[in-house]
């Protein structure tokens, strides 16, 4: 095949002085900037939160040291173009992510929202008993009811008492398997595990056919799994290292009251359940400990998340468990998480979840969030009667349920991100944004990657729509800030200038004129596809 030369113009043509393409932070700043000069640090924390970051996220460390050490430095708490940069470029690959709606919840705030109702609607609720079989447990109030969620993204959202510590219980039964099967593989675990839901309450004095414990989420199989880790500091990291505590008081409870999960460790004695070697009765304090882990709801949440997220923290992006220990956990949560409720859940929810008798539900939506429920009223089964209902009315609302059609079941909301016919409705946003002189919007587009030269069925671009309409910010944002071909030709053969100067635009003429003997098309085209190598280069 012949090799086609390229146009001599474009590789002998100057170039435009270096630092006046927009670069992802200059474009950050015109997103939040809405037209103004500068930017008010205020205005940035609450923009950044509407995302669903938090300014204390770990992975934005460096960004909000240095906002604090500028902020220092100027008059009216507000960064310029040159401050503002100063302050995002450490981290500017997750702030153009979540500024570009590429967070799996693009909408969170309103997702936020949805989620805040359902919890006004659980937090009616009346019935249900608080556990009151060691004092530890009957002294928390009925009232307390609280929601946290972490995205795989590390998009946070609380509602209600989320900051109260509270022991993990039962909750903690899928971490640690997770943590056997991470340390030793599921073949090793499963010598002495079953997989199977047993059908019996959690404390049953049972084992099943080859005597082993039926599944680590009951206390037989849990007490099994305990002796078979080691390593507490993988709590903290589940955790992103948010409050992980303890409760002396509660063990020494456990311990005193424990008169059937000694019975129960006996008997996995007696069945030769344990690894050899193992001491049963320190293994039954360590179940004791295990179960007396404080969490705060919110902290209980990113433990979900890394779950949801494959084992890796989706704040700290470190990778704490093996995808295959995830896996299996999820699997045994789903079928087993729920005491004698597991069945009813998992028709009903259809998502992994795992209750403790403190009051807690952890659920996982696998690859989008984690989210823990918390109020200590249970019911007779002993799920938080709040967060059954919560995670009921989450998947009435939601398309979460893991055999909800993502394609055709259109009456449930899917707040995650959005794809396929997203590029029909692209150019419409574009045109009609261009069309009612929506800057604000363009701006937003052009951080989202949106292609600023999109065409309509009759070739018309964005900029022919705004010379037309006599909207001189956003030609002028079109051009100076998008870099797009300043003559598009529509199916007529018309340029934006034709445009401008049919409708009488002056203003517009000028800008068009004036851009036009500034550049030359051909730098404006290769400096633009440069950009755009940039972008994709960085994202
Ligand atoms: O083992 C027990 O009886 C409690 N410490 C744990 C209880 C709990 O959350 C119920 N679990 N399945």
């Amino acid at each position: 095949m012949p090799l086609r030369l390229r146009h001599p113009r474009s590789l002998t043509a100057p170039r435009r002085k270096a630092g006046i393409l927009p670069s992802l932070e200059d474009l950050l700043f015109y997103t939040i900037a809405e037209g103004q000069e500068k930017i008010p640090a205020h205005k940035f924390t609450t923009a950044l939160k509407a995302t669903g970051l938090r300014t204390g996220d770990p992975r934005l460390k460096e960004c909000m040291e240095m906002l604090k050490v500028t902020l220092k430095t100027t008059s009216d708490g507000a960064l310029d173009r040159h401050l503002f940069k100063k302050c995002v470029q450490s981290n500017i690959v997750l702030l153009t992510q979540a500024f570009r709606k590429k967070f799996v919840i693009p909408d969170f705030q309103s997702f936020c929202a949805h989620i805040d109702d359902l919890y006004e609607n659980a937090k009616n609720l009346s019935g249900g008993q608080v556990a009151d079989y060691i004092p530890q447990l009957a002294r928390f109030s009925p009232d307390l009811w609280a929601v946290a969620l972490c995205t795989v993204d590390g998009q946070r959202h609380t509602v209600g008492d989320t900051k109260v510590p509270f022991c993990l219980q039962s909750c903690v039964k899928p971490l640690k398997y997770a943590i056997a099967v991470h340390d030793h593989g599921t073949e090793y675990v499963h010598r002495f595990i079953g997989k199977e839901p047993s059908g019996l309450r959690f404390n049953k004095l049972f084992l099943n056919e080859d005597d082993k414990p039926h599944n680590p989420m009951v206390n037989a199989g849990a007490i099994v799994c305990t002796s078979l880790i080691k390593v507490m500091n993988f709590m903290n990291k589940l955790a992103g290292n948010e409050y992980v505590g303890f409760s002396n008081a509660t063990f020494q409870s456990e311990r005193e009251s424990g008169d059937r999960n000694f019975a129960i460790g006996y008997y996995l004695k007696e069945k030769k359940c344990f690894p050899e070697g193992t001491d049963m009765t320190s293994i039954l304090d360590f179940y004791f400990q295990l179960c007396s882990i404080e969490v705060t709801c919110e902290s209980a949440s990113v433990m979900a998340a890394t779950l949801a997220n494959g084992g890796f923290c989706p704040i700290t992006g470190e990778r704490v468990l093996s995808p295959e220990a995830v896996r299996n956990t999820l699997s045994l949560m789903h079928s087993c998480g729920m005491y004698d409720f597991s069945g009813q859940f998992a028709f009903h929810v259809g998502l992994p979840a795992k209750s403790g008798v403190a009051g807690g539900i952890l659920l996982v939506v696998p690859n989008v969030m984690g989210i823990m429920c918390w109020s200590p009223p249970l019911d007779k089964l002993g799920n938080s009667v709040r967060g059954i209902q919560f995670c009921t009315d989450l998947v009435s609302l939601c398309n979460f349920h893991n055999y909800d059609n993502l394609r055709h079941f259109a009456k449930k909301l899917d707040p995650r991100r959005e794809g396929g016919d997203q590029r029909v409705k692209s150019v419409i946003n574009l045109l009609f944004a261009a069309y009612t002189g929506d800057v604000s919007a363009l701006r937003r587009f052009a951080l989202s990657s949106m292609d600023m030269e999109q065409r309509d069925y009759d070739s018309r671009t964005a900029l022919h729509v705004a010379a037309a309409e006599g909207h001189t910010e956003v030609v002028r944002f079109l051009l100076e800030a998008c870099k797009v071909n300043p003559v598009p030709r529509d199916r007529w053969g018309n340029t934006p200038m034709d445009e401008a100067v049919h409708f009488g635009h002056h203003d517009v003429v000028t800008i068009l004129r004036d851009y036009h003997n500034q550049y030359s098309p051909q730098d404006s085209a290769a400096e633009k596809q440069n950009a755009e190598k940039n972008l994709d280069g960085m994202l």
